[in-house]
């Protein structure tokens, strides 16, 4: 029956109109909420940027909001790390996974600093505890930990070791907008935590970012250096600078995104529980685990898809997901460690980060995902799983040899499967 078959064996699509694995969440009301008037107003003021009245207005409510002393908005996530990593000493190293964004690595590089890459923990897709203990030398300067795809990191005890070893410790909360520690909202964790306001984010600027921290001094120097370097009082050069500015009209969006915050991650957990649902019995689909005092903002839905149990890998269920119409991406594949820029850095056994990066696949969420579509999704996916045999023999016939492997150790070492076409 053509219901029964996986698209890419000649089945029928379910899925009417394509779907996307993210979407920003734009307001359908832009003429009636005063968003219209707001643009109307900086348009007129003649003040399209420089740390205005609507960026300033972002940085209060996000104050207010996260509880933390001092917020400063930049014009994205990636200069938001630039701008703090390059407050650290020149040469020293810094602790950081290797299964994240380009952009984490990039602020330490550019920064002159040296990365450490740290291995995780897969089933949270964390940095282990372990690991950064294990890690740190006399040139430690920092711990840069990433809250990945908006799960917090065991914070606490990150808090500890730093504390002890005299380390700054500072999260890449790119991602965990909403997301919650021990009942408080990310922002007032370690000395600073780097947000990103780009379109895939819950909240989102279409692009734009801030940094936040308690420290008066910290934020002093980020304040400068995010105005090329500029003092405000004796308009002196006193630090290597950037252009960290977000523009007015960013600012005004991330406004009105954010009073849609908390809806929009009540809907993500409607859709996360459908998955966990629908999903939890198929053999090889595995969670990202949360650890009881987190409670994420489900930015992204991340699943590792252990091939022996699966019986196909993730490479080969993205691409029967896309001949359904479902998008998925497969974030950080291949990790930092085993790219071309970093592979001078490869001396570390990263074997969790090198697992997990072959098994991630993340399923579409966001505001305008519907129920039924998500429903849809979870159809799909176990009619794939009830034909992988069938699949195999479809991709081995097609002569794919990216595709074909059906089990990654089967691909050990070579990193094969992990440098198929990635979606991130
Ligand atoms: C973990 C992480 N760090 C940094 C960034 C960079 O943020 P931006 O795109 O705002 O520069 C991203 C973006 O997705 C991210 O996921």
């Amino acid at each position: 029956m053509a219901q029964d078959k996986p698209a890419v064996l000649g089945g029928t699509r379910i899925v009417s109109e394509n779907i996307r694995c993210c979407y920003p969440l734009v307001p359908n009301d832009i003429f009636s909420s005063g968003l219209q008037s707001a643009l109307n107003d900086v348009l007129k003021s003649g003040m399209l940027s420089n740390f205005s009245k609507y960026s300033r207005n972002l940085e209060n409510q996000l104050r207010d909001l996260l509880g933390v002393k001092h917020v400063l908005t930049v014009a994205n996530g990636t200069t938001g790390l630039e701008i703090l990593l390059s407050t650290l000493p020149r040469d020293s190293e810094v602790l950081v996974p290797s299964y994240t964004f380009s952009s984490t690595v990039h602020a330490i590089i550019i920064g002159r600093l040296k990365p450490k890459f740290v291995d995780i923990d897969k089933e949270t897709c964390n940095i282990s505890l372990q690991e950064v203990k294990s890690k740190i030398t006399k040139s430690t300067s920092a711990i840069l930990a990433v809250n990945v795809f908006g799960n917090p990191c065991q914070i606490h005890e990150l808090e500890e070791i730093a504390q002890k070893h005299q380390l700054k410790l500072f999260f890449d909360s790119a991602a965990a907008i909403g997301s919650k520690y021990k009942g408080r909202l990310l922002g007032s964790f370690g000395h600073a935590e780097v947000f990103s306001l780009s379109s895939t984010k819950v909240v989102n600027a279409g692009e734009g970012g801030f940094i936040a921290t308690n420290d008066d001094q910290l934020a002093k120097e980020l304040d400068c250096r995010r105005n090329y370097g500029y003092s405000k009082v004796d308009k002196d050069c006193l630090h290597v600078g950037f252009n960290g500015k977000l523009s007015e009209l960013n600012a005004i969006f991330a406004i009105w995104s954010l009073r849609n915050m908390e809806r929009s991650i009540s809907w993500r957990k409607k859709v996360a529980a459908i998955y966990h649902e629908q999903l939890r019995n198929i053999a090889g689909i595995h969670f990202q685990k949360t650890l009881e005092e987190c409670d994420p903002n489900f930015c992204n839905f991340p699943l590792a898809i252990d091939s022996k149990e699966f019986g196909l890998n993730a490479s080969v269920v993205h691409e029967c997901l896309k001949q359904e119409g479902v998008e998925t991406l497969r974030y950080f594949c291949p990790p930092m460690h085993l790219t071309k820029a970093y592979k001078e850095y490869n001396h570390h056994n990263l074997e969790q980060s090198e697992i997990l990066s072959r098994q991630n696949l993340c399923l579409p969420i966001h505001s305008h995902l519907s129920i039924e579509q998500a429903q849809q999704i979870c159809f799909v996916i176990a009619r794939i799983h009830r034909h992988t045999e069938e699949v195999l023999h479809h991709y081995r016939a097609l002569g794919d040899k990216r595709l074909m492997h059906k089990h990654e150790s089967e691909a050990k070492n070579s990193l094969l499967l992990s440098s198929f076409r990635c979606g991130a």
